[in-house]
């Protein structure tokens, strides 16, 4: 049996080699997943049992094969929670955790009525569920593979998981509505033949939309003006490309207070705006 830190080294050799930027934390978090422990419990064993050991060189397989991490563990993290994925979800990707600060921030300021469009695995309905406790809370998502995971992830809060097309979901809410927040498709059509690694075992359904990229934000636009009650407000993700068409986008639909606002590594990533009080 191989000592734990020897494993870690030649684990995390081979993922480098693969071309993984951060391999020696995805061997830890691998090893760990493979003893059933958090990858901080590492320090505590001297070696896996040897069952173990061939769990995790299958996973070291999987991974330098480009199966994301996520997917290989069933799990990914997201703010302070954790939410089950697999094939046919989105993985939550860390750039969404500050909109869903923002959003959690907004509820805790007396916004206690929310929608989240487009909610996938439903990992930022969970932190605002956990961080913020809103009053009345639903969470809508097209994709049948993608909406049992989002019951699954909810099933310890009060959202309500709505199986719709946002288009027309939820219109028994129309105006009355405190926030709305949505991480949609917005990935143009012809970027399908270029796609980034890191995003190829994501559903399509959950990338593309239209030729600009933008369908899905217009409708997000619309759907926002409709559940809004009047000076309510509405935050969405964008594409670190598309700040500025995303800001026109909400100012045709007839928003005000119009703000675009930064990830954690410093590029636009979403757009805030209020329905105005009188029209
Ligand atoms: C980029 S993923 C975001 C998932 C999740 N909110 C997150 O941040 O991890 C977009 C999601 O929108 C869903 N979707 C696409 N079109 C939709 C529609 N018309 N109505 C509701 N959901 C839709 C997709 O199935 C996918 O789960």
């Amino acid at each position: 049996m191989t000592p734990i830190g020897q494993l870690v080294s030649s684990l995390s050799q081979r993922l480098a080699h693969a071309g993984i930027e951060s391999s020696t934390s995805e061997a830890r978090s691998l090893i760990a997943f493979a003893a059933g422990v958090e990858p901080s419990r590492l320090v505590f064993l001297d070696s896996l049992e040897s069952q173990q050991e061939t769990l995790v060189a299958r996973y070291v397989d999987q991974r330098c094969e480009g199966t994301p991490l996520q997917q290989i563990m069933g799990y990914a993290y997201f703010r302070h929670t954790r939410v089950r994925v697999g094939p046919g979800v989105f993985i939550p990707r860390p750039e969404t955790e500050v909109l869903a600060g923002w959003a959690i921030d907004q509820v805790n300021r007396g916004r206690t009525s929310v929608v989240e469009l487009c909610a996938g695995s439903g990992a930022i309905s969970l932190a605002i569920a956990q961080e913020s406790r809103p009053a009345h809370h639903w969470a809508v998502e097209l994709s049948e593979n993608a909406f049992g995971y989002l019951v699954e992830n909810l099933r310890s809060t009060t959202v309500v998981p709505v199986h719709d097309d946002m288009a027309t979901a939820l219109r028994q809410l129309n105006g009355t509505i405190d926030l709305v927040v949505a991480n949609p498709p917005y990935i143009p059509e012809i970027d399908r033949e270029s796609l980034p690694v890191d995003v190829s075992h994501d559903p399509s359904t959950a990338l593309f939309s239209g030729v600009d990229g933008l369908d899905h934000l217009r409708t997000v636009a619309q759907v926002a003006k409709r559940l809004l009650k009047p000076g309510s407000v509405v935050g969405s993700e964008h594409g670190d490309d598309q700040a500025e068409q995303v800001r026109r986008i909400f100012e045709s639909t007839g928003f005000v207070n119009i703000k675009t606002h930064l990830d954690l590594t410093s590029r636009p990533r979403f757009v805030t705006a209020t329905k105005p009080d009188m029209e």
